[in-house]
């Protein structure tokens, strides 16, 4: 019987010793496997903190928890294409995965962008497009024919007969000088319109203010204007109505909360309403798509909306 039990103690023994051996072995094992880490995507936008830019971001984050997949959003904090530029070529020195960047200028974002593709960073270009770049794919508005709608509207607005001062965003925004391309191209079909000035807001509400209210008084005949970027139409509102100005017809771009108070005074007349949220959204799929091995469309547009004062679609105004 002490035979019988000093064998089933070895036994015993031997079969505690191995299972522990066994787990721990288990342990160094699972140890060893990397964690399964998200995908580090990069947005670059135009202006941290600008109320467009901030409605592109939030559809860019809202995806990317959707996808599990981590991402930064940078920008500089006052436009700077040069700051853009700086943070899109630490994007690729830090060989992130993935780049959604606006291409705000194809010149000078093209050899940036070709290089994060060389180095395989698949790069999307968002609301402005570098066409000639490598980028994967463009989401976006179509900015020319935005810029023809615009036009449309300032022709409904006056009948075909005024003259007009236009702010863009930027100089050196591709996306605003296509949609002043497109409104020119309807405006140069009727011969009683006829555009005076057109000055850059630096997409600054402030600045939109300054430089409206100098065109105001460089060419008090002007009886319409029109805004390119988000923030213009307000900046020329207020520029109207601190000259006593009201007889201005105003159209403007986007439909941030204040310009769809104003329109819903009356104050704005129309506005060509982007979708920003979407393109932050789609961009972020997109590239999930990409990682998952499906081929992307070269261009995304988004849908553009037009918002006037006193046609039913303002019923749709909350
Ligand atoms: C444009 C953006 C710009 C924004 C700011 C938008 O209409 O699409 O490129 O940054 O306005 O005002």
């Amino acid at each position: 019987m002490g035979l019988v039990m000093i064998v089933f103690c070895f036994f015993f023994g031997r079969f505690v010793h191995s299972s522990q051996e066994i787990q721990l072995i288990a342990r160094q094992l699972k140890e060893d496997q990397p964690a399964r880490v998200n995908r580090h995507i990069v947005l670059i936008v135009q202006e941290l903190g600008h109320p467009y830019w901030q409605l592109v971001a939030n559809g860019a984050a809202e995806a990317a928890r959707a996808d599990q997949m981590d991402i930064e959003i940078v920008g500089p904090v006052h436009h700077s294409m040069e700051e853009q530029i700086q943070l899109l070529e630490k994007a690729i020195a830090s060989r992130v995965d993935g780049i959604i960047v606006q291409g705000l200028n194809d010149e000078k974002f093209t050899p940036v962008i070709n290089r994060a593709a060389e180095k395989g960073i698949p790069t999307l270009t968002i609301d402005t497009d570098a066409p000639t770049s490598k980028r994967l794919a463009y989401v976006g508005t179509d900015n020319k024919a935005a810029g023809r709608i615009l036009g449309q509207l300032v022709v409904r607005k006056t009948g075909g007969s005024g003259t007009i001062g236009i702010l863009i965003g930027s100089e050196s925004a591709e996306n605003q000088l296509q949609r002043l391309q497109g409104l020119r191209s309807i405006v140069s079909e009727y011969k009683g319109l006829r555009i005076v000035d057109v000055r850059a807001s630096n997409i600054s509400a402030m600045e939109a203010i300054q430089q409206a209210a100098d065109m105001l008084q460089a060419h008090p005949d002007i009886t319409i204007m029109a805004g390119t970027s988000a923030t213009d139409a307000l900046g020329i509102l207020q520029a109207a109505k601190s000259m006593n100005r009201s007889d201005i017809a105003i159209i403007g771009f986007d439909d941030l909360e204040e310009t769809l108070d104003a329109v819903r005074q009356g104050e704005i007349d129309a506005t060509v309403v982007q979708q920003p949220f979407w393109m932050g959204a789609t961009s972020v799929h997109l590239l999930r798509d990409y990682f998952s091995g499906k081929s992307l469309p070269s261009t995304l547009h988004a849908q553009v909306e037009i918002i006037e004062s006193n046609s039913p679609d303002t019923g749709r105004l909350p």
